[in-house]
């Protein structure tokens, strides 16, 4: 079994190991590892095979995210059993059946679409703090588990249509226009950033470089090509990426998960 992964901040990884933990074997792979290999946007297909291929991403603003929709249009999967699990905080809705319009188009059969969830990380608009109270690890291993259960079993399911054409149109757009200049938008890095490099190394999309701008660092500097995974404030040892819009500093990584292995 193979079970490819793209994740921000550890759920989606730990999904995809606990699946293969179910199954007996198998291997958790990176998305955005094999995006890179593949030289980033190229064109060439990514071969997947094995006799289970699974994949595992999160949910960003109701829709599928876009390295996971970069590296789907550059897949062509052999395999009996293909499965998908998105993992979102709390409603995912339209990216179900963004999933399947996707999936349709690369002609990709599901065999099993599931749904997992876990802890919200989107810290521009939840209150952190609560969430990590009340989500603890026992839920999130239980949680995980189960989905990882029926893909053990082989399962089968969740792969019809469930949302209307015009209402998967709307949340397409809004997810684009959300994700627009995300990490400009968004972060701001406080005075007390010791440059230590570690947002750089978490970020998946190799959006972060070093700079001195107005005199001080080095301080982490956006590229404007952000997946808006937030791995970098997330993972700062010393929380100095604020967020626009941020409830308190409280942030979520996966308690099961070594950060800077995205
Ligand atoms: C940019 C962004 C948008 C998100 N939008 C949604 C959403 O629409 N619905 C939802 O339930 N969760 C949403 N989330 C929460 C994540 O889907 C959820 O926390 C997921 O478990 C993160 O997975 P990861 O740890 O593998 O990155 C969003 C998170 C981010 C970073
Ligand atoms: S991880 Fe935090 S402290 Fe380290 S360079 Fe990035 S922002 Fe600064
Ligand atoms: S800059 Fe931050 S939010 Fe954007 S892709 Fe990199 S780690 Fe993720």
């Amino acid at each position: 079994m193979k079970v490819y992964y793209f994740t921000g901040t550890g759920n989606s990884r730990y999904i995809a190991e606990r699946i293969c933990a179910a199954a007996g074997g198998g291997e958790a792979l990176s998305i955005a590892e094999a995006l890179r290999g593949q030289g980033g946007a190229g064109t060439s297909d990514i071969v997947l095979s094995g006799d289970a291929v699974g994949l595992v991403f999160p949910v960003y603003w109701l829709c599928v995210p876009a390295p996971a929709i970069q590296f789907l249009r550059r897949v062509r999967i052999e395999s009996s059993y293909i499965f998908a699990v998105l993992n979102y905080g709390g409603i995912a809705l339209t990216a179900h059946d963004h999933l399947l319009e996707i999936a349709r188009e690369r002609g990709i059969r599901l065999s099993l679409l599931a749904g997992c969830r876990m802890p919200d990380n989107f810290a521009p608009w939840y209150d952190l703090e609560r969430m990590n109270r009340r989500f603890t690890a026992d839920k999130i291993q239980a949680k995980a588990d189960r989905v990882a259960s029926r893909v053990a079993a082989r399962r089968k399911g969740g792969t019809h249509a469930t949302i209307t054409r015009p209402f998967l149109y709307y949340s397409k757009k809004r997810a684009a226009r959300e994700a627009l200049d995300f990490d400009k938008r968004i972060f701001r890095v406080e005075a007390h950033c010791t440059g230590c490099g570690l947002c750089a190394q978490a970020c998946p999309a190799g959006n972060i470089r070093f700079g001195t701008e107005g005199g001080t660092g080095p301080r982490p500097v956006f590229g404007g090509a952000c997946w808006c995974c937030l791995a970098c404030t997330n993972t700062c040892p010393v929380n100095a990426i604020r967020c626009k819009g941020e409830k308190n500093k409280a942030r979520y990584y996966n308690p099961f998960v070594t950060p800077i292995e995205n």
